[in-house]
């Protein structure tokens, strides 16, 4: 029997179970192919002894409908960039990617499905480089790779956040109040713009378009001069006001640049200290976007890659990444993938139609 090890790692991501079953159903299917989990990422299996988990028809049957990883997942303990604590307290960063690779040859693994955003695909793409055979799945709620047009998890995190618009707007309308609710999207405004394109929110900022605050200010008071008395904001965690000191939204330069995270706080002061005379409340959904089961579109998307990942290692298509592009599955080297990050083009179709419905951008 061969043996092929899939990984999960970065943060969790609804639809990775299914990926997990997809891989595992067509492995067995060959009749050829044992599948085993490392936890925690790579972290299993550089433990003395390994933790791994076989995986099988009747241990994976009916996770795809489960949120979260049966194998478990984290955004610690890089191989490339492997934090050691040294006896006077320091800390020092080293590449373990030697050791890595001699664990999988020891293991006797022929080949590594890597689930995971950027950060795993480059460590994919580097053990591919040593000569690892490495398939990987896209994995991220942002959707924010253009490797693929969607992501397994990004659908789910947009029905939640829309789902919770939906609620707010009746607790603004009775109290006329201003809501701000701030989603997640690191520095991509995907999922705040699909949620408040279906939510009919009236304001969306999103880090693609920083915001002028008089330009939020006078789309506030005029829903409350035309006598609707109520605004519902949509914000991306990445967003911020054209007077910020950040430069660029894209790229590492940008990524690092942003401070992720409660920016709906941030908003509600300034709107406060500008002297907006409103009843503000801020909602920050948090990590309710990545758990609990996926939605249909994710599940499937998320079982296809699996079945398609597999495939590519029963092909010997090493180095790529499974993808969705123009309504069908293929694939694309993972190399292509790290390389380019997907953020919303301020004057592509979506923005352009939210626009065209009255959706202020704050630009
Ligand atoms: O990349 C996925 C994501 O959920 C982002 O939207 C968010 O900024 C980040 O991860 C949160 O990371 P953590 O789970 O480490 O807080």
């Amino acid at each position: 029997m061969k043996k092929v090890l899939i990984t999960t790692g970065g943060g969790d991501c609804p639809g990775l179970n299914a990926v997990i079953r997809g891989i595992t159903k067509r492995a067995a299917k060959t009749g050829e192919w044992q599948v085993w989990g490392s936890f925690e990422a790579f972290n299993g299996l550089m433990e003395d002894p390994p933790r791994l988990m076989q995986l099988n028809e009747s241990n994976t049957a009916g996770i795809h409908v489960q949120g979260g990883t049966l194998i478990g997942t984290t955004n610690k303990g890089n191989p490339m960039r492997f934090p050691v604590k040294k006896a006077d307290g320091t800390i020092e960063i080293e590449n373990r990617l030697p050791l890595l690779i001699q664990k999988i040859k020891n293991q006797g693994f022929d080949a590594v499905i890597n689930i995971g955003g950027d950060g795993s695909q480059e460590i994919s793409q580097a053990l591919f480089e040593q000569g690892i055979p490495v398939v990987g799945v896209p994995k991220t709620i942002d959707n924010d790779l253009s490797s693929t047009d969607f992501t397994f998890g990004f659908q789910t995190a947009v029905q939640v956040a829309s789902d919770s618009l939906d609620r707010l707007v009746t607790t603004a309308a009775s109290h006329h109040r201003v809501m701000i609710m701030e989603v997640m999207g690191r520095n991509a405004g995907w999922i705040a713009l699909y949620t408040a394109l279906s939510g009919g929110a009236e304001i969306c900022l999103i880090p693609e378009i920083p915001y002028d605050l008089e330009k939020v200010i006078d789309r506030i008071k005029s829903r409350y001069d035309d006598g609707r008395g109520f605004v519902n904001i949509v914000i991306a965690e990445g967003a911020y006001a054209k007077d910020g000191t950040i430069t660029s939204t894209k790229g590492e330069e940008g990524r690092q640049a942003v401070k992720l995270g409660g920016v709906a706080f941030t908003l509600s002061q300034q709107l406060k200290d500008a002297g907006l005379e409103a009843d503000i409340r801020e909602t920050i959904l948090g990590h309710i976007q990545r758990g609990g089961t996926p939605v249909a579109f994710d599940r499937v998307i998320a079982s296809v890659f699996g079945v398609k990942a597999m495939e590519l290692v029963l092909d010997g298509k090493f180095g790529q990444l499974v993808v969705l592009r123009n309504n069908d599955f293929s694939s694309a080297p993972i190399k292509e993938a790290i390389s380019t990050y997907n953020v919303v083009d301020p004057s592509g179709t979506l923005v352009q139609a939210a626009k065209g419905m009255g959706m202020c951008f704050g630009d």
